[in-house]
């Protein structure tokens, strides 16, 4: 992986901050190492889709286990890829929540046994910072503060990026997060998993008019989202179908239901902008690779003027750069944590 960006904030005049990053949350087993905090020397991802798609999605303890077997060889050849020793670099940092317990636990503990045998600092990341801070990869003017809806297979988040790891979280998902929604619906369509990459490539073969489903909406509360109530349209849609003898066009069907998804994400992100006052976008999150979506934002944020930021499509599904780049702001804030590091699966944004 060649550089991907300028070098930004140094956290001490001249010295270069190397950080050897590990991500372990879900079904990627990855490692990066990162230099001041937005140049990737290495992004090394051992993916586990093949093997989770036998049963339709990722089945937590075939995870852990996968993540044991490749963690060592994925360090490995992070290390080797960037062209540096351990000796080299000035902290490790890792994912330690949210996400699947015992895949995060192989991450936590391979990293805590790196960095005490190194004798280098450890720094904790949360997942969803990770996501976010994808964004600064290849953003090199992209500074706090700035808006993100954070789109992936587990969460949906609309918040305002105060500072490097500050967030104010203005809307959220009150039952399935977006990608969860394309899992189900791909499933549903006979498409496999992981939906989301699937749904986006037949919709491009679709009408996304052909059929009006709902747009999720939460009274009172602007920001949020719900994605159940159009699950549930589109499995009534099918089955009603499939009663009735009719032929569903599933390419009609995957356009129309990604409309209805990307509609809803654009016009609350464009709604918390108008309100807050913010003229920097950013997206994050595996949804955020979606094309459609990249090109509704794009569109919207043009029409009214504000920068649009978002990670190319391999910092947005899971990868340890992006954990490096919110481990580089973290470690010149001075977190720091000790050998009693452990995963939290449910750990909270903004929570240290
Ligand atoms: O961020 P991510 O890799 O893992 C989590 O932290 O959850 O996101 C994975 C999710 C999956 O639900 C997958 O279907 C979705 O991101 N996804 C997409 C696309 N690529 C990945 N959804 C829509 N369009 C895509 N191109
Ligand atoms: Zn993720």
């Amino acid at each position: 992986m060649e550089n991907c960006s300028l070098d930004t904030r140094k956290a001490d005049g001249e010295k270069d901050i190397l950080i050897l990053a590990v991500e372990s949350s879900c079904d990627e087993t990855a490692a990066s190492v990162v230099k001041n905090g937005r140049t990737v020397l290495s992004n090394i991802i051992s993916s586990q889709i093949e093997l989770h798609k036998l049963y339709g999605g990722v089945v937590p303890e075939i995870a852990s286990r996968k993540h044991m077997e490749k963690i060592n060889q994925v360090i490995e050849e992070a290390l080797s890829g960037a062209g540096v020793e351990l000796s080299d670099l000035d902290a490790i940092g890792v994912t330690y929540g949210p996400g699947l317990v015992g895949a995060l636990l192989v991450g936590v503990a391979e990293a805590k046994a790196i960095a005490y045998g190194a004798g280098l600092p450890l720094v904790g990341v949360h997942h969803i910072e990770g996501h976010v801070s994808a964004n600064y990869i290849e953003n090199p003017d992209l500074e706090p503060p700035f808006l993100c809806l954070i789109v992936s297979g587990g969460h949906t988040h609309l918040v305002i990026v105060k500072d490097y790891g500050e967030f104010e979280i203005l809307g959220r998902t009150r039952d399935d997060a977006a990608g969860e929604a394309f899992d189900k619906v791909a499933r549903a369509i006979g498409l496999g998993y992981p939906g989301g990459p699937k749904i986006d490539r037949l919709s491009r073969e679709g009408n996304a008019d052909a059929i009006v489903f709902p747009h999720g909406k939460i009274s009172g509360s602007p920001y949020d989202f719900s994605f159940s109530g159009l699950k549930s349209a589109v499995l009534n849609y099918l089955n009603s179908a499939r009663m009735k003898g009719e032929n569903v066009d599933a390419a009609d069907l995957a356009a129309s239901f990604q409309k209805a998804v990307v509609d809803v994400l654009v016009e609350h992100t464009m709604l918390a902008a108008g309100d807050y006052h913010m003229d920097k976008i950013a997206i994050a999150g595996g949804v955020a690779a979606n094309g459609s979506l990249r090109e509704a934002m794009k569109k919207a944020c043009r029409d009214r003027g504000y920068r649009f930021y978002y990670p190319s499509p391999v910092f947005c599904t899971d990868n340890a750069a992006m954990i490096g780049t919110a481990a580089y702001y973290e470690f010149i804030r001075g977190v720091r944590h000790g050998w009693d590091l452990n995963a939290v699966p449910d750990l909270k944004l903004g929570q240290r």
